[in-house]
């Protein structure tokens, strides 16, 4: 972490929590959270709790994110839902991009591109997710990959939208898995993106905040968040209880 730079401390929840357990877990990030927090936090329920979520946050600085969107901003696509719809429940960020979806509902680099054009149009800060598999690092493909990832997942990026982005770095091998890249092993690769982001992005890459995500804990969170290119944590598993969560807060500062 650099200090120009405020860490982002994001809560992925995945397919986790009824609206009442979303919503007591909410309170008690709330509360929890020290006023005097370096980090800027944020938590992205299932659709289902989005609205309940947004009221227990009311008035706070967490900040609401949905674990997706469609690109289209209506119409007959029934399941889906659109990043204006997503406005209005509520949300600031979108993640997109993120393996799962990739993995297991075949959101392909230009799904993700869309979808990452359509956020940002309809004013939501969109979080592109990228990271190699273990037979890609196995077979050195690791920067090639995420190059691809980032390069295709950033296509037709307006110059104004710029400013407006994060990226999240998630070794797929890392997630939810409990092994964790190393922090230089980490480093490595987010000093690589930041480099491609100076390429895409211009003067705009020094400001734009770049989390690890992957098995992040209260025990390794310091050590990851100490690296220069590493500006906070996407958190899946450690953000479905408040106090694991708020460690990793703590961590940034
Ligand atoms: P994990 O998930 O922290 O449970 O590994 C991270 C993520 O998928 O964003």
């Amino acid at each position: 972490m650099t200090t120009e730079r405020q860490p982002l401390i994001a809560g992925n929840w995945k397919m986790y929590k009824t609206q009442g357990e979303a919503r007591a877990l909410a309170r008690e990030i709330r509360q929890g959270l020290n006023p005097g927090a370096r980090a800027e936090v944020m938590v992205a329920p299932p659709y289902t709790a989005l609205a309940a979520v947004a009221g227990e946050l009311a008035g706070s600085p967490i900040r609401l994110s949905a674990q997706d969107t469609f690109w289209e901003g209506q119409g007959a696509y029934t399941g889906a839902i659109s990043p204006v719809m997503l406005l209005d429940a509520g949300c600031h960020y979108v993640i997109v991009g993120h393996s799962e979806r990739r993995q297991h509902f075949g959101d392909t680099n230009r799904d993700i591109n869309r979808k990452l054009l359509a956020a940002l149009v309809a004013g939501l800060v969109p979080i592109l997710c990228i990271g190699e598999t273990i037979e890609e690092r196995q077979a050195e493909k690791t920067l090639k990959v995420v190059a691809e990832q980032l390069r295709d997942g950033l296509a037709g990026l307006p110059g104004e939208a710029r400013e407006r982005l994060v990226i999240a770095y998630e070794p797929v091998w890392a997630i939810g898995t409990g092994l964790t890249a190393t922090p230089e092993q980490a480093q490595e690769v987010h000093a690589f993106i930041r480099s491609l982001l100076r390429e895409f992005l211009g003067a705009a890459a020094e400001t734009t905040r770049v989390l690890y995500g992957g098995s992040v804990t209260p025990d390794n969170a310091l050590s990851l968040l100490s690296q220069g290119d590493i500006d906070g944590a996407l958190v899946g598993g450690a953000s479905l209880k408040s106090d694991s969560f708020l460690k990793i807060i703590a961590a940034a500062g």
